[in-house]
């Protein structure tokens, strides 16, 4: 895939989504957002706010009430990583790895090879005899997301893919993450609960107010490209970015919660692209 290709490769174009007729059961509202060739975006908002919708759009699973959402690439191979892991339960670890790679007409020996290659890349290798039941919850989000690279996909779509993983293996499984986003350019879309975990990782952060959810603000992160955690967390934007979103985040996350009502979720603000910490002119992506 041509990674200098300056036309994205997903594109939301003023995206409405409601699972209902009425007002009140909209999700997203005139939601605008590119993820571009080899960029990784990631999208963080309130609980239930519609980030899953986000991705099962892209997916296909689901369809826009009005607005568009297109693929450029439509040969373009994508995976999914589910927030739940969604294993076959009557196959082991190897082989639901395995499963998605029979979909798409490989020899017996490519599959193995690459299934073997995935589980050693989450370091699952010495568990994939083991089926979903015997393995703990943070193990089976590491296969899921076995499952996914495995594909080798141009279009990596990560529902929380380290939602349930202890913290010193979120950290490191984050960054061989972005080593294999990185070394292969995979255009990839990441849903995430965890600031820093976004800062991390992304290349642009799209912060969603809560229900009927809009972009609030894209941010282009400083980090650069060989970015790792240590040299991200000691980079002099890094806090008061975190402190940004987070203080961009609160209302959002209180109007969700039904205790509060302080904050009219409608009254967002439209999208804006902000690059580091201080605000810039400039248009919605
Ligand atoms: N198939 C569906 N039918 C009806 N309502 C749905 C459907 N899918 C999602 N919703 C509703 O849309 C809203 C957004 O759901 P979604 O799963 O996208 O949120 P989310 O931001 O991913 O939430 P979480 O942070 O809890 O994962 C929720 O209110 C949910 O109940
Ligand atoms: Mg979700």
């Amino acid at each position: 895939m041509a990674q200098d290709d300056p036309q994205p490769l997903v594109t939301f174009e003023r995206v409405c989504k409601s699972f209902g007729r009425r007002a009140e059961e909209s999700v997203l509202v005139d939601v605008d957002l590119d993820v571009g060739r080899g960029e990784l975006v990631a999208i963080i908002g309130p609980s239930g706010c519609g980030k899953s919708t986000v991705l099962n759009l892209v997916a296909g699973l689901t369809d826009v009430t009005s607005g568009s959402v297109r693929v450029a690439d439509p040969e373009v191979r994508s995976a999914y990583v589910f927030q739940n892991p969604r294993l076959l339960p009557w196959r082991d670890v190897q082989a639901n790895v395995e499963f998605s790679l029979e979909q798409i007409g490989l020899s017996r020996k490519d599959i193995r090879d690459r299934a073997d290659e995935a589980l050693d890349l989450v370091h699952l290798g010495q568990h994939k005899d083991k089926y979903p039941h015997e393995l703990s919850g943070g193990m089976q989000q590491r296969a899921a997301l076995a499952r996914g690279l495995a594909l080798d996909p141009g279009l990596l779509l990560l529902d929380e893919p380290f939602g349930a993983l202890d913290a010193l293996t979120r950290g490191y499984l984050q960054e061989e993450l972005l080593g294999i986003v990185r070394r292969f350019q995979t255009t990839t879309l990441l849903v995430t609960h965890d600031i820093d975990e976004a800062l991390l990782l992304a290349d642009r952060l799209a912060v969603m107010s809560s229900r009927p959810a809009r972009i609030r603000q894209i941010f282009e992160l400083p980090f650069g490209p060989d970015r790792a955690l240590d040299k991200v967390v000691a980079h002099p934007e890094f806090l008061p970015l975190r402190t940004e979103i987070r203080e961009l985040l609160r209302p959002e996350v209180e109007a969700t919660d039904p205790g509060s009502a302080s904050t009219d979720a409608s009254q967002a603000t439209a999208a804006g692209t902000r690059r580091g910490s201080r605000a810039r002119a400039g248009t919605a992506q």
